[in-house]
């Protein structure tokens, strides 16, 4: 766009030809009223708030969609531009009902702003006003659509980017409602956003109604870390706790969006589950204690039976993915000073020789520009939402997306979907990776020799190799596969053969702040699994919940349950299986309440810092390693703060780790396999806890999806349990296997 000079109130200001005069306005600090336009969503320039004089043109002109053009001179604030601003607010008022005292929209509505300085304070309109009954579209949005002024911003936010079409408007004239279509309500995981895009109190946030106004709230910039993504958002404050969470704007990470889970799950800080206090268990009996005598009753413990008998390698140490990259870094020092290599955080993994090894080499504002896409194994828009966010704008920008899992998963954009059992998905992509390989004439490694490429990989490979930029997206569902480390390796070959980069979504949450931290065994210390079967004299767990986290659930809480085994658990969350197992309970801060720092897809280190303090004598987590440490009486753990962490950190070199050796594919099972994924609210155990995300849609889901051939081979039937799980027989399955997502513990089913 060309460069151009514009007068606006007397200012030359630069521009672009083309552009909006709104967008020239807002760069240039000058103030316009609007109700319609947002910078993220198309124009409609329907609410005519934004009318403003341009000089030679006779009727004003509303700038939000008005282009630019060289020596245009545009006034604001002129009598013209002044009346007809004033003229639409009044239109505007006629059916609002201005009940600004009761209204959750106060203080931060843009309709009682613009009606401050454009309003009237006398109405000329002494009709009754319209009435719209109250209806209920879900847990998370409350709606008071009397307050709708018909900006459409919903609408347009559910169409163009959440990519479902939940909202729109019904009716004309003065009988204009916009209303869900279906009975169900709003259901996308993105649905809060349009909370924040409605100008005034019709849309507002169910579990934060009535709590407090906007101004009686600190509001503290943060870092989510639900997933790879790392949104980034502003948690506000009130007495020190958490009333609401809202999107802060990054383009680069979640641009001004963030996914319902990231801004409803501080609702579960407040849960009667919380570990408040240290406890010991004494004689079987749990008692709470002080500080000094729970860590001093940690560190006996694990002299006795492990350090003063040398038994270092008998001690283990697991963690949840979802701690701090500071906490990672801490615990792991802490056990390789006690001379102990057993440490993991892949809790999840069925077999670990197995794991995926694969790095990202593409970050998230790069997804937009690519051409195609091969998504395998992943619902992506409940698994990585603002991943698949920007996947849906590169297919709407005209990218290709093909995707390969074990169900035809309803996805917000236009799909090639390919349903294929998880044991073929190796075989497809070694098929994939030989036709490449042909096709550039390149000798076939051994491992291909006897591979048949079919159908499918014969119009995925074309595909491949006709895009200019495409990206492979390995996903969740591929971690259990017997074959997934050939996958992860398969994807990386093809990859390099076509211009393609890789996206591995296959662990979450800040599972590369642990890789960052060191915190894997190296050759010499046993992985999670191994810990499991091996003769182990004690732990020490930070927030592990084995009935979620754990892959062998059962193997777990019997290896953990064992009776001359001495565990410590730091745990922010406390339940019935940790009470059984644990013999010091060491009460630790969640998300919200300690500093730290994530490591998102980006490979962005993004740092937070501590939004509110922990309830009563819950800690932060690196705190308590470090006194543990200091107790321990290793040195080197003289942190006043976690920055000082990170400051070691980031000097530290990254240890090897075993890596998946030469490429050999498994031969395939023959049996029907299952993939058992949390439904998305259930991810963690902040999630778990968070209310109203349990009573959405997508936290109450629990179905185990299998074919009717599958069903027929398990002597199931609708109605039937399978794992635990209610069974759904459907013909968007792949035979040969089941997909579980659900909001129960793994306990159910999977050993
Ligand atoms: Fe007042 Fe705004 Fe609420 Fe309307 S939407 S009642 S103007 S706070
Ligand atoms: Fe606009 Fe809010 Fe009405 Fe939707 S509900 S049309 S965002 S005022
Ligand atoms: Fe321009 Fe609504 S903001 S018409």
């Amino acid at each position: 766009m060309a460069d151009i000079k514009i007068e606006i109130d007397g200012q030359i200001v630069n521009a672009k030809a083309g552009e909006t005069l709104i967008a020239v306005t807002d760069r240039e600090g000058i103030s316009v009223p609007r109700f319609c336009y947002h910078k993220k969503l198309s124009t409609s320039a329907s609410c005519r708030m934004c009318l403003v004089d341009i000089e030679g043109v006779p009727k004003p002109q509303t700038s939000c969609s008005t282009p630019v053009s060289d020596g245009m001179k545009i006034h604001t604030q002129n009598d013209k531009a002044k009346a007809s601003q004033k003229a639409v607010m009044e239109f505007l008022l006629i059916n609002h009902p201005l009940d600004c005292p009761i209204c959750d929209q106060g203080g931060e509505c843009e309709l009682q702003d613009v009606a401050v300085e454009y309003g009237s304070d006398v109405s000329r309109f002494s009709e009754g006003k319209r009435v719209i009954a109250a209806s209920d579209i879900g847990p998370l949005i409350q709606t008071d659509m009397t307050r709708c002024i018909h900006c459409t911003r919903c609408v347009r936010f559910g169409s163009e980017i959440a990519g479902m079409m939940e909202m729109g408007g019904t009716g004309r004239g003065e009988d204009l409602k916009i209303e869900p279509f279906l009975a169900q309500g709003i259901t996308s995981e993105l649905s809060g956003n349009m909370i924040d895009v409605c100008p005034v109190g019709a849309l507002t946030s169910k579990p934060f109604r009535y709590e407090l106004r906007s101004w009686q709230m600190a509001s503290v910039d943060s870092i989510a870390r639900h997933d790879l993504t790392g949104s980034n958002i502003y948690a506000q404050t009130y007495k020190g706790q958490v009333k609401r969470v809202v999107s802060g704007d990054n383009e680069a990470v979640n641009e001004t969006w963030i996914s319902d889970r990231d801004r409803f799950s501080y609702e579960g800080l407040a849960h009667e589950n919380r570990l408040l206090a240290p406890q010991i268990k004494v004689s079987g009996q749990w008692k709470e204690v002080e500080w000094d005598v729970a860590l001093d009753f940690a560190v006996k413990g694990l002299n006795k039976h492990v350090l003063n008998n040398r038994k270092a390698h008998q001690l283990g140490g697991l963690a949840s993915n979802t701690a701090t990259t500071e906490e990672f870094y801490l615990m792991q020092k802490l056990l390789r000073e006690l001379g102990c290599e057993n440490l993991d955080y892949r809790l999840n993994i069925n077999n670990l020789e197995q794991a995926i090894e694969l790095a990202s080499n593409i970050k998230l504002e790069e997804l937009e520009s690519i051409d195609y896409a091969l998504v395998i194994g992943s619902n992506l828009r409940l698994e990585q939402p603002m991943i698949n966010h920007r996947l849906r704008k590169a297919q709407l920008a005209g990218a290709q997306i093909s995707a390969v899992n074990v169900k035809a998963f309803d996805y917000n954009f236009k799909t090639n979907h390919s349903t294929v059992a998880p044991q073929e998905i190796a075989t497809l992509l070694a098929g994939i990776l030989k036709c490449i390989l042909e096709k550039q004439s390149i000798e076939l490694p051994a491992y291909l020799a006897h591979v048949s490429s079919g159908e499918l990989s014969l119009e995925l490979a074309d595909k491949l190799l006709n895009a200019e930029s495409s990206v492979i997206v390995l996903g969740e569902h591929i971690v259990n596969n017997a074959q997934a480390a050939g996958i992860a390796q398969l994807v990386t070959e093809i990859a390099k053969r076509v211009k393609g980069a890789t996206l591995n979504v296959s662990m979450t949450a800040n599972a590369l702040g642990a890789q960052h931290a060191n915190f894997v065994p190296t050759s010499s210390g046993m992985n999670a699994n191994e810990m499991l079967k091996a003769d182990m004299r004690a732990f020490l767990l930070l927030d592990v919940y084995p009935e979620y986290d754990f892959h062998h659930a059962s193997s777990a809480i019997e290896a953990l349950s064992k009776e001359d085994v001495f565990v410590v658990s730091i745990n922010s969350f406390n339940n019935d299986v940790i009470a059984k197992y644990a013999d010091v309970l060491l009460p630790m801060a969640a998300m919200y309440e300690t500093s730290g720092s994530h490591i998102n897809i980006n490979h962005d280190i993004q740092s937070f810092k501590a939004v509110v303090q922990a309830p009563e004598e819950a800690k932060p987590a690196w705190k308590i390693l470090k006194v543990l440490a200091d107790l321990l009486e290793l040195p080197g753990f003289h942190y006043e703060n976690s920055t000082q962490i990170s400051g070691e950190l980031a000097h530290q070199s990254v240890h090897e780790h075993n890596q998946n050796s030469a490429l050999a594919l498994n031969a395939k099972s023959t049996k029907i396999e299952t993939i058992w994924m949390h439904s998305a609210y259930h991810s963690d155990v902040l999630l778990r806890h968070a209310k109203s995300l349990s009573m959405s849609k997508i936290g109450q889901t629990n179905i185990a999806s299998m074919s009717a051939s599958t069903a027929k081979e398990l002597s199931l039937k609708e109605g039937d349990y399978y794992l635990g799980v209610p069974v759904d027989i459907t013909s968007d399955m792949a035979d040969g296997c089941v997909f579980v997502s659900s909001n129960q513990a793994t306990m159910g089913g999977l050993q």
